[in-house]
Formats: C-alpha cells, structure tokens, sequence
C-alpha cells in the first residue's frame, strides 16, 4: 500500500510537473497581442536631436558635459558629483530607497537613460525638458547646493572648465552672465545625458522576430517571459500606462503609493509639479529656449493642475527595469516581485480619485507574478 502510494506521489508529481510546461509550450499570442507587442519597437527608436538645446547632438557638448557630469565641481563642498547618484555601473541609479546628497531628500533617484523620449522630466515632471532638469540637482540645497554666482565664478576661474566651455559655446564665460553660464552647463550636461541609450534586449528580439514572421516558436525567449508577457497584456492590463517602444505614456498616474514623505508631510507628486513648472524660469517658454519658433512651449502654458494631480506622479519606463531595484517615487518597494504584488493585491479607495482609478485590484497567483517578474527581466 504504502509502495502505491508513493508511486501515485511521483506519478502526480510529473503530471504536475509537465503539464504547464506542457501548456505553456504552446503559448499563441493572438492578432491583437502580437500587434501590441510590434507597438513596444522597434528599438532603439530614432532618437533626433533637442531643437531646445542649441548643442544638443554637438560633439565638444557631449565631451564637455560628460566632464561636468562626473566632476564635483558643481557642488559647493565640492564633494557632490551627479554620479554621486547616478552611477554608471547601477544604470545611473544609485541602488538606494531615496537618495543623498547633502542630506537625504524625499525620491528615489530615477535611473538615466533614453531621456530624449521623454516629455516630462522628473517623477512630478516639473521641468518639460532636460536642460532645466540638469540644473535642478546643482541648485537644491539637498543635493549639490550650489547658486548660479557660485558656478560662474567657479567657472571663470577654473582653466579647463573654461577652455571646455568656450569650445562648446564659441564664447568666453568671462562675456556670458551667471544665469547664462549656468542654463549653458545644464545645456552641455543634457548633451551628454542624451547619450545614455539602452541597447537592444532579448524582449526586443522576441518582437522583432514576431513582426517578421508567423513562427512565434522561433528563437531563445524564455517561456515564463512569454507567459509574463500574457499577464501583463491581458489580465494585468499594464498597458493601460506601460505601452509604446519605451513602455510608458509619458504621463502621470496614481499607482496608490502612500503619498505621506518619509521626512513628514505629504508629496503632492504631479499637482507640486505643474506648481513648480508654472514658477520655474527655464521652461520652454522661456528666452532660453533655443527653438525660434518656440513651438514645443505651447503644451507647457496650457497644463492646468486639477484635484486629480495629488498622488500623481510619473509612468516610469520599465526598459532596464530589472537594473534599477528600489522601485517607485519613494523607494518604498524592495525588487520586482514587490511591485507586482502591490498591484496584485492593491487598495482600489482613494477619495480624491472618485472611484475614476484606472487600476483594479488583480488577484494573481504567485505563479503569474512569478512570470511577469521573468518577462520585466528581459526588458
Ligand atoms: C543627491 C542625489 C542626486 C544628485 C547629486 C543628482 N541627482 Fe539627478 N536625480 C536625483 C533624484 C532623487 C531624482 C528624481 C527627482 C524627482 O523627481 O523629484 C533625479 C532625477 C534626475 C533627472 C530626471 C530623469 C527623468 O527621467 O526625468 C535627471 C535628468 C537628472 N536627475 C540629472 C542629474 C544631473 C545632470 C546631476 C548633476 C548636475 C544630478 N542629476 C545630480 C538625485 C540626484
Ligand atoms: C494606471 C496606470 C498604470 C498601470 C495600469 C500600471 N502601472 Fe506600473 N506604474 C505606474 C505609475 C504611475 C508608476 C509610478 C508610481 C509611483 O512611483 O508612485 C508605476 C511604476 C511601476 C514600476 C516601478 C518602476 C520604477 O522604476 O520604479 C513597475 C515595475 C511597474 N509599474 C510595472 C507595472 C506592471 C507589471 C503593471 C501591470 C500589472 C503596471 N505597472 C500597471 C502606472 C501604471
């Protein structure tokens, strides 16, 4: 009886074993999930370059910047770099919950790369181009601390900085005035950001095979992946905010992250955004605006804050998703796993949402979560 039993045991447990490997082989993507799937490329998209920025694309901006980027020249201690927290190695993050400079502030540092597809900069998008979002960091007394006198000062005297400036700009800092030098900086420093493009992954292959041909079957993709890549267009609905080549639709959402701030208060995400879009002097509806026709200025004077801007904040891409662990504007959530779970299980009340959420509560199985980590992975 009890050799029975255990044959029966390991009989089931093939049964169990095989079969979703079984199933899961089969794994058809319907006409409508391929093309959403074709939608997320090709990649890497063309990326042109800034009409804001006048040395956008522009070689001695690039190198010019890339020093700028690495040296702690732009912090008053002088001990604060913007690798400080954007690494290199940790795919310009810095692997920590909320990041510190001169103290500690509120987010988690977003991770730097493909910028140009952006519309927004920031989690709050408080800045609409990326000039104005490299200045922020050497101007906030959290992170590098400094003021527009401080850096143009700093950089009449300094012999390199100098000669690395002119070859950029065709003039001598001495004849520019210290908001100008400093808008120019943050000119060099986008330059140079604009540079960071991830490269193609085993996502983007599985796409492009399936938009050449009818065989889904053909090469390497992992199958927990595809099973993922099911959840996520189906069931999980994350294309709802997580569509197009870079899967984000570059705007803001509330994720139902606790709003309170670490340090006290609450962070009113996009509604402070646009509070500090309308206030700050180098949008692009600014003089420093390098496009004559000042055309892509006209969506920034329009964006009204409204009651459903509290909580906001902005639709992350998730290309090289798996590199920038903590997770979310706050750095509340540890890996990937978190972050599918907090869906999975999330609270749908939010008062000042008026029941109008897009998300739902989604109920996955451990299995399902497991997968869609496993596809976030190849991206
Ligand atoms: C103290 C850490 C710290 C330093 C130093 C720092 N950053 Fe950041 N960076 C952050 C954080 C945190 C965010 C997210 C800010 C937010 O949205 O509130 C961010 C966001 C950004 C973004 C927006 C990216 C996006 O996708 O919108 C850019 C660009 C950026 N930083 C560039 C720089 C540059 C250039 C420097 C150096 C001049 C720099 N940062 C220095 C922490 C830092
Ligand atoms: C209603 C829009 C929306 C939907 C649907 C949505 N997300 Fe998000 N996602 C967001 C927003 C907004 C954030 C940032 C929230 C924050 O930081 O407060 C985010 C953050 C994330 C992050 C963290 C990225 C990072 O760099 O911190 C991951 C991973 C993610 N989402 C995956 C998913 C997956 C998987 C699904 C489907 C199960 C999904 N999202 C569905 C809007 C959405």
């Amino acid at each position: 009886m009890r050799r029975l039993g255990k044959a029966l045991l390991v009989v089931s447990m093939v049964i169990f074993v095989t079969l979703p490997a079984l199933s899961a082989n089969k794994i058809i993507f319907s006409e409508s999930e391929r093309a959403t799937i074709v939608s997320h490329g090709p990649w890497p998209p063309k990326m042109t370059s800034d009409p804001s920025n006048r040395v956008s694309g522009d070689k001695s901006a690039i190198t010019f910047g890339r020093e700028l980027f690495r040296s702690r020249f732009l912090s008053t201690s002088r001990r604060h770099s913007c690798v400080t927290c954007h690494k290199p190695n940790l795919a310009y993050g810095d692997g920590l919950a909320r990041s510190t400079g001169v103290s500690t502030v509120d987010r988690n540092t977003l991770s730097l790369a493909n910028l140009r597809l952006n519309r927004w900069y920031g989690w709050d998008g408080s800045s609409d181009n990326l000039w104005a979002q490299s200045i922020r960091p050497i101007l906030d007394p959290r992170e590098m601390n400094a003021t527009p006198t401080l850096i143009a000062k700093r950089l009449r005297n300094d012999a390199p900085f100098s000669r690395g400036y002119q070859a950029t700009f065709k003039s001598s800092p001495t004849s520019h005035d210290d908001e100008q030098i400093l808008v120019n900086l943050g000119k060099a420093l986008a330059a140079y950001q604009e540079t960071i493009v991830t490269p193609k992954t085993p996502f983007d292959r599985f796409r492009d095979t399936l938009a050449k041909t009818d065989k889904q079957q053909v090469g390497q993709y992992p199958l927990a992946a595809k099973r993922g890549l099911k959840t996520f267009l189906g069931k999980g609905n994350c294309g709802l905010c997580h569509l197009g080549p870079n899967f984000t639709n570059g705007e803001f959402d509330d994720a139902r992250i606790r709003y309170f701030k670490p340090s006290g208060g609450i962070d009113k995400g996009r509604f402070g955004g646009i509070q500090k879009l309308k206030k700050s002097p180098h949008t692009l509806s600014s003089r420093f605006n390098d496009d004559p026709r000042k055309a892509s200025g006209v969506a920034t004077r329009y964006v009204t804050r409204s009651h459903r801007s509290w909580g906001q904040f902005r639709v992350p891409s998730l290309r090289n998703v798996s590199k920038t662990a903590p997770y979310m504007h706050d750095g509340s959530l540890a890996t990937l796993a978190d972050v599918v779970r907090h869906y999975s299980n999330l609270n749908e009340e939010r008062p000042h949402l008026d029941g109008r959420g897009l998300l739902r509560r989604l109920n996955l199985t451990d299995i399902e979560i497991a997968d869609i980590v496993a596809f976030l992975e190849t991206l």
